[in-house]
């Protein structure tokens, strides 16, 4: 049997937090709902001391969803995590998520304080929580330009406490794979009972390895990720669901799954894209437009023949019926010959090869040929054979 890795959602708190994508309640719930029937386990559903609106929604969403647990964001503060538990009253699994910055930087410039003061906040923090509720989350802001044998103390002591889950932000995303690996296996190897609780990942995408690094926590000992659907989040964005989720399915050898039904994830890629109005790049792993479709001759041939030479996902386990095969000056006869066949047009050979010579002429003046278009070549090659 494979392990376990936990998906936790934030696509409605950190993702949200993006200018321009904010969604209002009943577009929250719509979205909680669809990520509800797509397995996550835990929605990170907003920060309700933050505005009323964000309250209002976390105690919506906690009215509206089962199955995963609700988590409400907190600072180390008494008031936000009192506020979060009032937000929190009407889900039927809760979470309350408490931290604070344990880097130089974040100690010494956002709170002008010291390391010892800084976990005694934590501490205090994660037993005022758990006055509320039993699942609490700790998160070491910063966690990854945070030295190891600190971060360890941090840990150690809010494990103490009774923290259930501990999260490992890379917030900046600063760290290398390698090292983010290495973070967690340190945390594995010098916390006592930290095989009690869940170490989760939580990166940010600033130098693109945001997916590399939560698999590399994966694989030092992380079992939750927390992600994002079409990986939106601040800056450069948080590690896409979608990513780690098919990363995981095409390399069974690793033995870990969630409980992702990936055929909803192009759906409520869609939803998210649209509802917050922001388009995924055509080239996105996954989810992007293109991420199915082949437009060189030499791919199409090979994919024509046999879907895997250049695909490692079938699409129908994403939720696309079929890939594309584009057809544009690069094409080749075989992807000419396989669009006419869909289209219920088979030609002969010789009038194949001329509707072929007339399409490449067509396609160097237009950037895509349509099926429109392959119906117009077949007609006149046809007529004339
Ligand atoms: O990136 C981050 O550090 C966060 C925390 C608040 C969990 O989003
Ligand atoms: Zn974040």
């Amino acid at each position: 049997m494979s392990d376990r890795l936990y998906i936790f959602d934030t696509t409605l708190r950190d993702g949200e937090q993006v200018p321009g994508c904010q969604l209002n309640t009943v577009e929250k719930i719509e979205v909680a709902k669809a990520l509800e029937e797509l397995g996550v386990d835990v929605i990170e559903a907003g920060f309700p001391v933050s505005s009323p609106g964000d309250f209002k929604s976390v105690e919506e969403i906690s009215k509206a969803v089962t199955w995963p647990t609700i988590c409400a964001l907190t600072r180390a503060v008494e008031n936000d995590i009192r506020v979060a538990a009032d937000a929190l009253k009407y889900a039927k699994h809760k979470r309350i998520h408490t931290g604070i910055g344990t880097s130089d930087s974040h100690i010494r410039y956002k709170f002008n304080s010291t390391r010892e003061e800084i976990i005694e906040r934590a501490v205090r923090a994660v037993k005022y929580a758990k006055s509320f509720v039993e699942d609490v989350q700790f998160y070491a802001e910063d966690a990854g330009r945070t030295d190891n044998e600190y971060l360890a103390r941090v840990v150690q002591a809010v494990v103490n406490a009774g923290a259930t889950v501990i999260n490992i932000p890379d917030t900046t995303g600063y760290c290398l794979p390698w090292e983010f690996e290495q973070k967690i296996r340190y945390l594995m190897e010098h916390v006592d009972g930290i095989h009690n609780v869940r170490i989760a990942t939580h990166c940010h995408n600033d130098l693109g390895m945001a997916t590399a690094n939560t698999i590399s926590g994966i694989l030092g000992g992380a079992r939750q990720a927390e992600v994002t659907i079409n990986g939106i989040g601040e800056r450069a964005g948080n590690t896409s669901l979608e990513e780690v989720v098919m990363a995981l399915r095409s390399h069974k050898e690793l033995n870990i799954d969630t409980n992702i039904n990936a055929t909803k994830i192009t759906g409520i890629s869609r939803l998210v894209s649209s509802l917050m109005n922001m388009p995924v790049q055509p080239n996105k792993a996954i989810v992007g437009r293109n991420a199915f479709a082949h437009s060189s001759g030499i791919h199409q041939d090979g994919v024509l023949k046999n879907r895997e030479s250049y695909e490692i996902i079938d699409p129908k386990d994403v939720g696309i019926d079929e890939n594309s095969i584009v057809l544009t000056a690069r094409s080749g006869r075989a992807a000419l010959k396989h669009r006419l066949h869909v289209l219920g047009c088979d030609l002969e050979k010789e009038a194949l090869d001329k509707a072929y010579e007339a399409f490449l002429k067509l396609a160097d003046r237009k950037k895509e040929i349509t099926d429109d278009d392959v119906l117009m070549l077949a007609g006149a090659h046809r007529e004339q054979h």
